[in-house]
């Protein structure tokens, strides 16, 4: 297994080019299964997560051709995907794939919507949380779909088709909205979503849906309005900057010290992000090209923060925004309210000095003056790009054991990072 090896102590000086948004991508993937026509999608990120995803869709019969690559001499980022699913030659998402890779889930809305038929493995557990799927399950039975659990699979059938219902969720969820907005693209007549998420990359996916003939309006809002159609067309649609890896960049600025832009990034898809930032003493403006993000000497100042649903501070940011608090000079307060197990970086960020004091929801940083680098290791993807963070901004070596959760959402981090004048190397393994 490759590990990532970090000498910390630089500041980050220069650009880093924002990739497409992993969590746009994959759902804008699976409604490539809405339609027989080709569904184009430009700046598709290289990640771990993508190519297991395509690993399923072609099981379903989605077939891929890849083309181009973005322009300019810099640095080859994101792919175009050309994909056509014009026959779904499996209704079925087996265990082994689904319970590598929550978002797979997704396909049964696309599935049942357009075959009638689905059988798609629960998820099962996972290293953040113990993430049901009751609400997904819930949306899609309004809309007609008849659900059973049998074997650890989900079995829905609808022989006469899904038809447009109002659906109240009782809570937010990114991806019961993803899977009800998709299914409800091929339903007969008129869907509403009340309580959607309101995520920036829901907005892509209903965006490329209304491409593909879906009628959606609301896109931003908590209520959603999707007139389906009987057949949906192909589209061009290009996946939006990645927030949380701009919010990522930011930090890790923020935590060594520096003055990077990061290209590409769109301010209004982290402002609760950015508010943060500045509050700790970091300088960040929008600028022509994306985001610029300084400090330049001067204190991490502490702050206390809730993780929240979309246009919320985002929990995908908690771990790296506790690296930075770390090395504050105070008392932070960060309390996570999305998922009930997301503090997996706490001990490993305490091998590395941190001051962290966990309680229930709640974490207590006391910012140390500095952190020492450690062999450290991370059970998921946010939770080992803090830990980078970390290493980055800490004396010493860190080593990162583990790498493949990094591979699921960052591309080419080290690259990136190594531009900008970090001291950071992939060792391959044997
Ligand atoms: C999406 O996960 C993201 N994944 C997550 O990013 C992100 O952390 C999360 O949204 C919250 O923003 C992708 O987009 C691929 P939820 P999702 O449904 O859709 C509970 C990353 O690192 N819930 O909004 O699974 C659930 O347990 C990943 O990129 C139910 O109770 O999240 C959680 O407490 C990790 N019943 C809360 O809702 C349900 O049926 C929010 O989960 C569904 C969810």
């Amino acid at each position: 297994m490759d590990r990532i090896r970090i000498t910390g102590g630089q500041a980050l000086r220069g650009t880093i080019p924002i990739s497409g948004a992993k969590n746009a991508a994959l759902p804008l993937l699976i409604a490539s299964m809405l339609t027989d026509d080709r569904l184009t999608l430009k700046n598709v990120p290289n990640l771990a997560d993508v190519n297991l995803l395509m690993r399923i869709l072609r099981n379903h019969g989605v077939d891929l051709a890849v083309d181009g690559k973005r322009p300019g001499p810099a640095m080859h980022l994101g792919e175009t995907f050309h994909l056509t699913a014009r026959d779904i030659v499996d209704t079925t998402a087996p265990y082994e794939m689904v319970s590598r890779m929550r978002a797979s889930f997704w396909v049964l809305g696309p599935l049942i919507a357009r075959m009638g038929v689905a059988k798609v493995s629960l998820p099962g557990g996972c290293a953040i949380g113990t993430r049901p799927v009751d609400l997904h399950l819930m949306g899609l039975k309004e809309l007609g779909a008849e659900i059973d659990i049998d074997a650890g699979y989900v079995i829905a059938r609808a022989p006469k088709g899904l038809r447009g219902a109002r659906i109240v969720f009782p809570k937010v969820s990114v991806g019961a909205t993803h899977n009800v907005l998709l299914a409800a693209a091929l339903a007969k007549g008129e869907t509403v979503i009340e309580n959607a998420a309101r995520e920036p990359e829901i907005g892509d996916v209903a965006s490329c849906l209304s491409k593909m003939g879906a009628k959606v309006e609301g896109i931003g809002t908590s209520t959603l309005r999707i007139q389906g159609r009987d057949r949906l067309e192909g589209a061009v649609h290009t996946v939006l900057p990645d927030r949380i890896e701009t919010g990522t960049f930011a930090m890790a600025v923020a935590a060594t010290g520096g003055d990077v832009t990061l290209e590409g990034a769109r301010a209004g898809d982290l402002q609760a992000a950015l508010d943060v930032l500045i509050a700790t003493g970091a300088t960040v403006e929008t600028t022509e090209t994306g985001i610029r993000v300084r400090r330049n000497g001067g204190d991490i100042k502490p702050v206390s923060v809730e993780t929240e649903p979309f246009p919320g501070f985002p929990t995908d940011l908690q771990a790296q925004l506790m690296a930075l608090l770390a090395l504050a000079s105070g008392t932070s307060v960060i309390r996570e309210t999305i998922f009930e197990n997301r503090f997996m970086h706490v001990q490993e960020l305490a091998r590395l000095g941190a001051d962290i004091h966990l309680h229930g929801d709640t974490a207590t940083i006391k910012g140390v003056k500095t952190l020492k680098g450690a062999p450290v290791m991370a059970t998921d993807l946010r939770a080992s790009v803090s830990l980078v963070i970390a290493g980055l901004a800490g004396e010493g070596e860190t080593m990162i054991n583990r790498v493949y959760h990094l591979d699921r959402g960052f591309e080419q981090l080290e690259q990136k990072l190594s531009r900008c004048g970090a001291n950071i190397e992939r060792l391959a393994s044997g």
